[in-house]
């Protein structure tokens, strides 16, 4: 089974899908067979990163049944052997009323896919599509940037993806826990509270759930004046959350960025010797560091 990779952010723009196409190909570049999936339901944009601007096929062929397999949908990208992509859906209804039925057999397909590593571009916010693709993953990547706001929305989204995170490991094999799902929880300590009601070692299983969540942060636009309190985020998320934050490095502010966007080019291939694809390669080794660890 592949190795997902899943990469969120509290907020928009600050660059997920940036980091996920980069990031895709320099793991192709080192030997991997990658798959990029598009889940960002609202707004699928990887294709143009990669100047596809009409793909053939799309998510949306999939979940219509259109196509029986996702590796029908997967588009070899000619200039970069060893990488494929996955085009997201412009179909925001059919996709915002996806059932869970419908999401659990996409995220069966993406794990069986022919690849060493799927990377996912998971939607901005905290809708439940949003939370369960991120969770998916094996190694989660939270992207923000140094804006204050981006920081809190990453916090948030953090915060609720761990409360995701436990109701579903309850919700998977505990019909008592059935009646939680109801429950709008906006705290952890709720959850747990909750989860030491569904039996003697509910809570204890509920707090190792937590603990074993451990997203790894990627700070995006950095500039020599950005500052981010790294170590009062994480104090936060141990305090309030109960999991860890590891920090998988920064990506500079940089014009190459915005300039390789425009000519439908991933930064490290548009301008190899610039600041912004320096970082984007110390990234991709440090999350190959991480990947070896999962093993
Ligand atoms: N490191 C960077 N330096 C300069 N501009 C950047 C950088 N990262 C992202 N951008 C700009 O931000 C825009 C939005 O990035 P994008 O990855 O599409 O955001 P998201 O997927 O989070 O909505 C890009 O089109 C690019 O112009
Ligand atoms: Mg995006």
């Amino acid at each position: 089974m592949a190795v997902v990779v899943s990469v969120a952010s509290g907020k928009g723009g600050v660059g997920k899908s940036v980091v996920a196409s980069n990031l895709a190909l320099l793991l192709a570049r080192r030997g991997k067979q990658v798959v990029l999936a598009d889940l960002d339901v609202g707004g699928a944009n990887l294709h143009i990163l990669f100047g596809l601007l009409h793909p053939p096929l799309t998510l949306s062929d999939f979940l219509a049944k259109r196509v029986e397999t996702l590796d029908a949908v997967a588009q070899p990208i000619e200039a970069h052997p060893g990488l494929r992509l996955l085009p997201g859906t412009g179909d925001t209804l059919a996709t915002a009323n996806m059932p869970f039925a419908k999401k659990k057999r996409l995220i069966r397909h993406l794990k069986d896919l022919p690849a060493d590593i799927i990377v996912v571009d998971v939607g901005a916010g905290t809708s439940y599509h949003a939370l369960d693709f991120f969770l998916m993953g094996d190694v989660h990547l939270a992207v923000a940037t140094a804006d204050p706001t981006s920081v809190l929305d990453l916090y948030r989204f953090i915060k609720l993806a761990a409360i995701r995170r436990v109701l579903s490991a309850f919700l998977a094999r505990d019909e008592i826990a059935e009646v939680l799902s109801d429950r709008d929880f906006a705290s952890v300590e709720e959850v747990l509270e909750a989860a030491g009601k569904t039996g003697e070692a509910g809570q204890a299983q509920a707090e190792d759930l937590l603990k074993g969540f451990r997203p790894c942060l990627i700070l995006n636009r950095m500039s020599g004046r950005s500052r981010v309190n790294t170590l009062q985020l994480k104090n936060l998320l141990q305090s309030y959350v109960g999991g860890d934050l590891a920090m998988l490095g920064e990506i500079p502010e940089d014009e190459a960025v915005e300039q390789s966007v425009r000519r439908y080019l991933p930064v490290v291939d548009h301008a190899p010797a610039s600041p912004a694809a320096a970082a984007f390669n110390r990234l991709a080794d440090a999350l190959l560091l991480e990947l070896r660890g999962l093993a």
